[in-house]
């Protein structure tokens, strides 16, 4: 598979034009021109861009800190944790790569950066958790060994620890 030299970075509502992003999900692109800035500056949820060389958006993710309740995760991953109620994670709520990008390695890639991204903070988080929106994204995610949570198919998770 081929990876394309882009640039990940923040998104930078002065520096990046989000007008043209189209992921062929009316909602996700939505989200990257009416909502993801807001999200930022309310300290909710923070967006992440893959730049071409013209600095055009090809990709983004966005996440967010979330738990999840211990119960919830497989009895061998609970036995290495304590016990308590729930784990702190981090949520990718959103990824997606422009068409004119697609089936390039773009979202493998977006996907490797956010869990570095989340492994690497220094306040910890035990798993990425993802909202898949449909089952052929939760495909996406299975194919790169994500595991169902609490057998809602639509959630998936991986524990950091791994990913470090
Ligand atoms: C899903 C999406 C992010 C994938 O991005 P992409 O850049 O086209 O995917 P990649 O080229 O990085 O694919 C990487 C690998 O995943 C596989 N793959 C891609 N889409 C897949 C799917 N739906 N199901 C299973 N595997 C898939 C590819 O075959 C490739 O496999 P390989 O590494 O073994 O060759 C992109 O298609 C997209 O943005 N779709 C619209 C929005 C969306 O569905 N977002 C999902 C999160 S809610």
């Amino acid at each position: 598979m081929t990876r394309a030299p882009f640039l990940i970075a923040a998104l930078d509502v002065a520096a990046h034009d989000r007008s043209r992003f189209n992921s062929g999900s009316p909602a996700l692109d939505h989200y990257l021109r009416e909502q993801a800035t807001q999200d930022r500056r309310r300290r909710v949820a923070a967006s992440f861009v893959a730049l071409d060389n013209d600095l055009r958006i090809a990709g983004y993710y966005s996440l967010s800190t979330a738990s999840v309740p211990l119960p919830d995760l497989p009895s061998g991953l609970q036995r290495k944790l304590p016990r308590y109620k729930a784990v702190p994670a981090v949520r990718m709520g959103r990824l997606a790569v422009d068409v004119d990008f697609q089936g390039r390695g773009l979202g493998s890639s977006l996907l490797i950066n956010a869990l570095r991204r989340a492994a690497g903070m220094e306040i910890p988080a035990a798993v990425l958790i993802v909202d898949a929106k449909d089952d052929q994204a939760a495909a996406f995610y299975r194919h790169h060994d994500f595991i169902v949570l609490a057998n809602l198919p639509l959630s998936l998770f991986l524990p950091l620890a791994t990913v470090r």
